[in-house]
């Protein structure tokens, strides 16, 4: 076997490779529950890591923390080992980093709202059209005037900071009604109320970070636990799809490589598909093309293969289907259109296979060194060398407390940002309102006095906007695909 190459398991008359040159192709594992995706997962992770690749992958169950610890043997790994002829099979552990939003169950994740942007932001709290447009208008604002929004009071005080100040904005950025302003505040809530407000501040997590290898060359596998994160469903498939953006942004273009920078696991992809609207769609679709040119090798993992829209499927070159059960006609329509996404093996047909694989067995076509898909075989998946199932919460605690990385995220910080100088601007608007009535002649009118008020709000409106320009940010904000800030480094 070769160097870039991962064994992933045997067809009885050879060894099922995984060309790592044909990694950033992306792949899909895809399999009914309790069938061995997670396992299979393990594996690649795992095996990316000895090769010197660093994996970022969501835990959704909690089980992949297993990849800290080392496997047991067992008569049946035995067999396992046997019939692949995998030789120097031997359990232990992976390097691994752990990061929880929460901040127990591994260093805290943040990303600041300027960060993530309005496209993903919008999508995270569920708004519509409309009130999307306006979550638009706040960040143009903010970007333009060079206010930090870091966490949700910032976007809070933004949003409100937007809708008093309407009738100034408008000839610039359009119509924002107090009503759409205030779903949106009240969205902010319903996320504050489910923890989203941890999400949310600094230090926000850097990617270099998350592509670390240890002190013998291994690729540091980091775990995001999601078991809490996850019921909420689109804050977790938002956030995860705010790290791939991310990661796409701020990479450097890189030409053809034996093995990918990064290796990209997400699983529960449905739930990123599940309520996309078409826009969005489409500019995942661009940022799964895009990231490829980036090094990173992204892994989607569903049930089904139809949970995942055709413009991307077409994109995943590597796949990994394990069984799936054909109870109902749904059933058998989706079995039947896994089947036949893979390029047939005459040897056996694909979708009676798919209906009879045992656990931790999968029919697989990887993509060759040319990139041709390679014909489908049914194969038995290697054993993992790391443990099936979590780890203790004891052990886990020691590997954080243990990690160079703890101590970096610990705590959070409350720089200046938007909050604290749109109050400060209010202040002085309030301060020179007053100023501005003083000065008003006693024989005005009650109208002229009310005209010549509002002008001075108005005037003094952009004094402050063109002050605070360039006071924080210093330069323009310029946001990619997905609306998070690009190109900065
Ligand atoms: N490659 C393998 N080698 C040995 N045993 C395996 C393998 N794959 C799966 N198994 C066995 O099957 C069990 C279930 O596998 P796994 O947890 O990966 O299923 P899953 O598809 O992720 O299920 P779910 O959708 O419920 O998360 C494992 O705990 C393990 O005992
Ligand atoms: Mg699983």
């Amino acid at each position: 076997m070769a160097d870039n190459q991962i064994l992933l398991g045997g067809s009885g008359n050879q060894q099922v490779l995984l060309d790592t040159s044909m990694a950033n192709r992306h792949g899909l594992i895809t399999g009914a529950t309790g069938t061995g995706k997670t396992v299979t997962l393990q594996l690649l992770a795992e095996s990316f890591s000895r090769l010197g690749v660093p994996v970022f992958t969501a835990d959704v169950k909690g089980d992949l923390s297993g990849l800290a610890g080392a496997g047991q043997a067992h008569p049946k790994i035995d067999q396992r080992l046997q019939f692949i002829a995998l030789e120097g099979h031997g359990f232990e552990p992976s390097p691994t980093a752990f990061w929880d939003v929460f901040g127990t169950q591994g260093h805290p994740v943040r990303t600041t709202v300027s960060e993530m942007g309005p496209i993903l932001l919008s999508n995270l709290l569920e708004l519509n059209e409309t009130q999307a447009g306006v979550m638009q208008v706040a960040f143009s604002v903010a970007d333009d005037d060079g206010l930090l929004l870091l966490d949700l009071k910032d976007l809070r005080a933004m949003l409100n900071w937007v809708a008093d100040n309407a009738r100034e904005l408008e000839r610039d950025y359009g119509r924002v009604a107090r009503a759409s302003v205030s779903a949106i505040l009240r969205r902010l809530l319903v996320l504050e109320q489910a923890g989203g407000e941890r999400l949310f501040g600094e230090p926000a997590i850097r990617m270099e970070h998350l592509m670390q290898t240890d002190f013998s060359g291994r690729g540091v596998i980091s775990i995001l636990d999601a078991t809490t994160l996850y019921h909420s469903p689109r804050v977790y498939a938002s956030f995860l799809l705010w790290l791939l953006s991310e990661l796409m942004e701020e990479l450097p273009e890189r030409g053809d490589a034996d093995r990918p920078c990064l290796v990209f696991f997400f699983d529960e992809a449905h739930l990123l598909f599940d309520s996309a609207p078409k826009a969005l769609l489409q500019r995942i679709t661009q940022v799964v093309r895009l990231i490829r040119s980036k090094g990173v090798a992204v892994f989607f993992i569903t049930q089904y293969p139809n949970d995942v829209p055709d413009e991307i499927i077409g994109q995943l070159g590597n796949r990994i289907q394990h069984a799936l059960r054909a109870y109902t006609p749904r059933d058998r329509k989706a079995l039947k259109a896994a089947a036949e996404t893979f390029r047939p093996n005459p040897a056996f047909d694909a979708t009676e296979a798919i209906a009879n694989l045992g656990v931790g067995e999968a029919l697989i076509s990887t993509l060759d060194a040319k990139g041709i898909p390679t014909v489908v075989e049914r194969t038995l998946m290697a054993p993992p060398r790391s443990q099936f199932g979590p780890i203790d919460d004891a052990r886990r605690q020691e590997l954080i407390a243990r990690s160079p990385l703890n101590g970096t995220y610990a705590e959070t910080v409350d720089r200046e940002s938007a909050y604290e100088m749109l109050h400060k601007r209010e202040h002085e608007l309030a301060q020179r309102q007053q100023q501005a009535a003083e000065q008003t002649a006693p024989g005005k009118t009650g109208v002229q006095r009310r005209l010549s008020r509002r002008q001075s709000v108005g005037e003094a409106l952009a004094k402050s906007i063109a002050r605070s320009i360039g006071s924080s940010i210093g330069r323009q904000i310029i946001r990619g695909i997905l609306g998070s800030i690009s190109g900065r480094r």
